[in-house]
């Protein structure tokens, strides 16, 4: 089996999952394969990774209207295949708040008012967000002590806003322009498919 990071880092082997992510060196990395939660470091680059996960994605929302269920499948694909991952999932807006929804990774906060945290505030901009260092960010809202840098996307039909896309890095200034466009073509593709 190889060694967990890259050739910079190689975290020892026994260091707890939240310590033993890849340094920002090797943050070109790309994951191929789906991952456990034991041996998701170890998986390796794959130039097309953007394309695949977009194609995967659209793939398992086509021809299914229900918004929940392809937040759903969307959140998997996420965290199974973007490196560096530490939290995928989406908040859907219930009046003027946004409640947990689909997601893969630790447990979250389930009610977040539009103007607070990252989510918030990309939901009330109708904005996406980058955030380099969440610690810098005022009123990051903390819901994964090892978070480090985070981008939101907001889900809108038109000018009605569904709800958001969120991504969490252990890694600061994990997201890319790239990764951006990324994830805002995946938002669009769950809004698209879906008819609520
Ligand atoms: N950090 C987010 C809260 C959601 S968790 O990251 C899953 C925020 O500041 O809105």
């Amino acid at each position: 089996m190889p060694s967990p990071g890259c050739s910079t880092c190689k975290p020892p082997a026994r260091r707890s999952p939240a310590a033993s992510f890849c340094c920002r060196g090797c943050g070109p990395e790309r994951v191929a394969a789906s991952r456990s939660s034991t041996d998701w470091r170890e998986a390796r680059v794959s130039p097309d990774l953007d394309d695949d996960l977009v194609d995967a994605i659209r793939s398992v929302v086509a021809g299914e209207p229900d918004f929940v269920a392809n937040c759903a499948n969307a959140a998997a694909l996420l965290f199974e295949r973007l490196p560096q991952v530490n939290w995928a999932g989406f908040y859907i807006l219930r009046g003027e708040v946004l409640v947990l929804g689909p997601f893969q990774g630790r447990v979250a906060c389930v009610r977040i008012s539009l103007g607070q945290g990252v989510c918030g505030t990309a939901a009330a901009r109708r904005e996406t967000i980058v955030v380099p260092d969440v610690h810098q960010f005022p009123g990051h809202i903390a819901c994964d002590a090892a978070s480090r840098s985070e981008i939101v996307v907001p889900l809108l039909r038109g000018d009605r806003l569904l709800g958001v896309l969120d991504i969490d890095s252990p890694v600061t200034a994990r997201f890319s322009d790239a990764d951006r466009l990324l994830c805002e073509q995946v938002a669009r593709l769950v809004v698209d498919a879906s008819s609520d």
